[in-house]
């Protein structure tokens, strides 16, 4: 069955699907992006995902270009066209098609979006064989990070440097020695005293959606974070470190920089923290729309 896409309004065969040589996101990277998990058939944090869209595109003055119930809409139908019952759904809004000039073009074209969802394995039911690697790098990114921007530059090549060392993520570290984010996945760290603790909301990284989800649900179950930069030099001594994301849900990472992270296995906060999110993601209703 050939995977079917979404582009400006019309559902076609991915091997067909094209953009415009001039679109400005191709031309400039001048869009916003948003990744949607899917799992046992349901949108997982389908309302912070639009909301976080509609904010990305309002910082960088894109009007949305369908609202988010018919965004959401599309969701379900690239779902029941691709019959996919895990997986992602990728989305991409750009400012849309014009001569190539760098600042915004007058008339304002219409924003152009794309869609696609891939196949995913089930939901991990062992958080053992879910843990992962990292390295850390240098975070060369720009000053707007908050910003879901399809500029992905200096995300690719920490991805491309992980890979390289054996790893599969990047957690970058800024100019002053702190930590920001993964390249593509929020950070969190179990101190030596136990202390979990993420970065609290700023430029410097995406708003996560994974993040927020698990905010809520630590706070539900009483379990205790806070939202504190944590030097880089620390990850060296914690007992834990976990990364989160729509893909990766809550992901151990036992090794960094080659060395084991605490004993090297999984440690016991990660491990209820995997177990509270994944009752979220296979136990929760749909997720509507915020
Ligand atoms: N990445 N930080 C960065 C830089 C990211 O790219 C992502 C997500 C996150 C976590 O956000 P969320 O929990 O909303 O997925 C944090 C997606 C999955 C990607 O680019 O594929």
């Amino acid at each position: 069955m050939s995977r079917i896409a979404y582009v400006n309004g019309r559902y076609l065969p991915q091997r067909e699907a094209a953009v415009n040589i001039e679109d400005r996101g191709y031309q400039f990277g001048d869009g916003v992006y948003e990744v949607v998990q899917v799992s046992a058939g349901r949108l997982i944090d389908e309302g912070l995902h639009l909301a976080r869209l509609e904010r990305s595109l309002g910082e960088i003055a894109i009007p949305m270009p369908l609202s988010r119930r018919a965004l959401g809409q599309v969701f379900l139908e690239l779902m029941r066209r691709n019959r996919v019952r895990d997986g992602l759904i990728y989305m991409q809004v750009t400012r849309g098609v014009a001569r190539r000039e760098h600042a915004f073009p007058n008339p304002r074209p219409k924003p152009a979006v794309v869609m696609t969802i891939r196949h995913l394995a089930e939901f991990p039911h062992d958080v053992d064989a879910w843990a992962t690697t990292a390295i850390t790098r240098p975070d060369e990114r720009w000053q707007r990070c908050d910003i879901k921007s399809v500029n992905l530059l200096p995300n690719v090549l920490a991805k491309e440097a992980a890979h390289r060392a054996g790893a599969t993520e990047a957690i970058l570290v800024d100019a002053a020695g702190m930590v920001t984010e993964g390249a593509s996945s929020s950070v969190w760290v179990v101190d030596r005293k136990g202390t979990l603790a993420t970065r609290s909301l700023d430029h410097a990284i995406l708003p996560g959606c994974t993040r927020a989800a698990l905010i809520g649900l630590m706070a539900e179950a009483g379990i205790t974070w806070r939202e504190q930069s944590v030097a880089g030099a620390e990850l060296e001594t914690a007992r834990e470190i976990f990364i989160t994301s729509a893909s990766s849900f809550v992901k151990p990472v036992v090794r960094l920089d080659g060395r084991p992270v605490g004993d090297g296995e999984v440690g016991p906060l990660t491990r209820a923290l995997f177990s509270l999110f994944s009752h979220h993601v296979l136990g929760a209703a749909r997720n509507a729309p915020a």
